[in-house]
């Protein structure tokens, strides 16, 4: 399986996740900071203050990213490190962003620069968060500052990472940051994200006149139901609704799916935080269309719950997040967001699994991580043959680093971090991963 000379080939990581550093430089919490403080919403109460010290090893980690020999590096910026409190710019925050771009371009790799991965600054949340309109215009305070910054130094910029995750694990499933538990305030905040994705496109393009490409990521799995009966059958619309319409068809089509909007009526007083103007402001064309892609769902009819769908029992084979290995699924989600959504050019920008890794003798040999990775190479150079025009793939992630409400009990480096001495081991992942960049080929 080849890939072109110009696929891009990178690696991922997020600020909150690796960064550490918390008080460094003018940093003032997040939502984030603030969540690990709550018991019982992350393991063991683990918190992102030092995580991977790459604050303060990033050049150690340039040298890791350089001898993988990445073409390109995903990283997110820390919004709480710009604007630690309203409208005061930190400009000793934005030098270490500018560093960091700055010496990726001069080892030759490309930065693709996230403006948000979930760490939302307290200051903003205690005015109402996302579910506040004026977010909007918080975020674009935020996004001029990077452009004008950074813009110069970077390759491409994706506004949001997974609104999903931010609105519908944040506000309504209350098991990320803040923690909430309210679907109209969920609904709200995923409309307030994705409008401040459309104005900041729009600010990049017109007044910046930027030809940086600018896009969004949307986490995407592709839902199943368990039997071809009616009702399963509308549970998987329902999931599918929940999971990936809600998001793609107001950045694709300018609309909201009609049938979700009905069905979520009735945990909502009104829909009038929806503006005129606002979805068209959303459908704003972007350069590039970026995917996170992990799994598929499995869902059956349940009468319990709100929206008349359930995880159903699925005996595919599972990555240590208990997620199941689906790569057919992951080629039909390509091929029907081509036929269904759009012709921009694809990245995946994100994928990659968790294991129980074990260091051995100074060696990690992931052999289901490898396999993996593999795996879903070869479905995407399969999807280019049939012309899908996917231009790149970041692996899901160069360091181990803090995952979310599983603090560091989840690890999804292709590099072993030890979080006592802050040793950096590569896996055997990310060797056989070298050679596939090398090679452009998976080659046996
Ligand atoms: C998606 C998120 O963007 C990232 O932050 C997370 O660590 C990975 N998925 C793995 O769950």
């Amino acid at each position: 399986m080849k890939f072109t000379k110009d696929f891009v080939f990178g690696t991922a990581t997020s600020s909150y996740q690796i960064e550490g550093a918390h008080q460094q430089d003018g940093r003032t919490p997040s939502i984030w900071d603030l969540f690990c403080k709550t018991p019982g919403k992350v393991f063991e109460q683990h918190n992102g203050n030092i995580a991977c010290d790459h604050y303060n090893r990033f050049e150690e980690d340039i040298q890791i990213i350089k001898e993988l020999g990445v073409d390109s590096y995903r990283f997110s910026i820390a919004w709480p490190r710009i604007f630690p409190r309203e409208g005061e710019y930190n400009p000793e925050g934005m030098a270490f962003y500018i560093n960091l771009a700055e010496r990726l371009r001069e080892e030759g790799i490309k930065p693709a620069v996230t403006l948000y991965h979930w760490d939302l600054p307290l200051w903003a949340h205690e005015k109402g968060g996302w579910t506040n309109r004026e977010s909007v215009q918080w975020f674009l305070d935020y996004a001029k500052a990077c452009f004008t910054a950074l813009d110069h130094v970077v390759d491409s910029w994706i506004t949001h990472n997974e609104p999903w995750c931010a609105g519908f694990l944040g506000y309504h499933q209350g098991v990320h940051a803040p923690g909430h538990t309210n679907l109209e305030e969920a609904l709200k905040a995923v409309h307030h994200i994705l409008l401040s994705h459309g104005e900041a496109v729009t600010m990049l393009k017109s007044d910046f006149s930027s030809a940086t490409p600018i896009g969004i990521t949307l986490n995407l799995s592709p839902v199943y139901a368990m039997t071809d009966s009616v009702n399963d059958q509308l549970a998987a619309n329902n999931a599918d609704g929940y999971s990936n319409r809600w998001f793609l068809d107001p950045v694709f089509k300018g609309e909201y799916p009609a049938d979700m909007m009905n069905l979520f009526a009735k945990y909502v007083h009104s829909y009038d935080f929806i503006h005129n103007g606002d979805l068209a402001a959303i459908s704003v064309p972007c350069d590039f269309f970026g995917i996170n892609y992990y799994s598929r769902a499995l869902v059956e009819f349940s009468a319990a719950t709100d929206f008349m769908y359930k995880g159903a029992y699925s005996d595919y084979e599972k990555t240590g997040m208990g997620w199941d290995i689906a790569l057919n699924e992951f080629k039909d989600l390509i091929v029907r967001l081509r036929r269904e959504y759009t012709d921009l050019p694809i990245y995946i920008t994100e994928n990659g699994a968790a294991y129980d890794d074990q260091v051995e003798e100074g060696k990690v040999r992931d052999a289901l991580r490898t396999q993996y990775v593999e795996q879903h190479l070869q479905a995407v150079s399969e999807l280019n043959e049939q012309g899908m025009n996917i231009q790149g793939y970041y692996l899901w992630s160069l360091l181990d680093n803090f995952e979310w409400s599983f603090g560091y009990d989840k690890r999804f480096g292709i590099i072993y971090v030890d979080f006592e001495t802050q040793e950096r081991i590569w896996k055997d992942s990310a060797y056989r991963y070298a050679e596939i960049i090398k090679n452009k080929a998976i080659l046996p």
